[in-house]
């Protein structure tokens, strides 16, 4: 069985105080916050460290970074690998952000090595996928988003395949206010399941969780969730409000 979770993507946001001032705020809430669903968190990576230590004594809330390159060690000044991330204690790591593919031309044969590497380290990575507005008014979108798949998922292995998470998070619904409607969301998300049920088998794809991410927020969670095969939520602006996030982990 998959997975629920809800795992927060904090973006490129909050100084040092405020990301501590957040990280108490959450760990306030732990009798709150529904245990049956993982909470993941992925702040800035300069916090992920010392976060990493203040959570050894709060391991119901899971790390997870918002980068990594795909080699071990070496020559890439600027980079995080996930040997490093492991070694710190990161549990996930965000891959192929529409932000990250957008303004850092990640393409799928970069996302598809990430995958790898991370998986080679035990890090589950959060694969994220989604269509721009023309995309979807154009209704190619669900080959759009099963290709995104295909070509940086497919090289996996059943075993492999089964540790990573998928967010589908429409382009048009990020940041923006509006939301994909439920049944918008199941449609992406079934035949996301239905694609990985016909390359790995039925037992891989109900392992794998699938979640939905852009514009969802207290109000929008419980409808999204309840869907069949929406196992969660990728959060941006609702996870930088403990409260927010918390009401969001208890609509399942
Ligand atoms: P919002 O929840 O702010 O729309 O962001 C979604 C997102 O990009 C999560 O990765």
């Amino acid at each position: 069985m998959s997975k629920q979770i809800v795992a927060g993507n904090w973006k490129m946001n909050l100084d040092l105080n405020e990301a501590n001032q957040l990280l108490q705020d959450l760990i306030k809430l732990e009798k709150k916050f529904n245990s049956n669903a993982e909470v993941v968190i992925c702040p800035s990576a300069p916090y992920l460290s010392a976060f990493a230590e203040q959570l050894k004594d709060h391991s119901w809330i899971k790390l997870g970074a918002q980068n990594a390159y795909f080699v071990d060690s070496g020559a890439y000044t600027g980079e995080i690998s996930p040997l490093q991330l492991k070694s710190i204690g990161i549990d996930y790591c965000l891959v192929g952000h529409s932000e990250r593919r957008d303004n850092f031309d990640e393409n799928y044969e970069m996302l598809a090595k990430k995958s790898k590497a991370l998986i080679n380290h035990d890090v589950a990575p959060i694969f994220c996928c989604g269509e721009q507005l023309q995309v979807r008014n154009s209704n190619v979108y669900r080959e759009f988003v099963m290709k995104q798949i295909e070509d940086s998922l497919f090289s996996l292995s059943a075993e492999e395949i089964a540790k990573c998470v998928i967010a589908y998070e429409p382009i048009w619904a990020i940041g923006t206010g509006k939301t994909a409607t439920a049944d918008q969301a199941q449609e992406i998300h079934n035949l996301i399941r239905a694609r990985l049920s016909s390359q790995f088998g039925e037992n891989v794809a109900k392992e794998v969780s699938i979640l939905y991410g852009g514009s969802c927020k207290p109000e929008n969670a419980q409808e999204l969730f309840s869907q069949a095969d929406i196992d969660g939520g990728l959060i941006g602006g609702a996870s930088l409000k403990a409260d927010d996030f918390c009401a969001i982990s208890n609509s399942f």
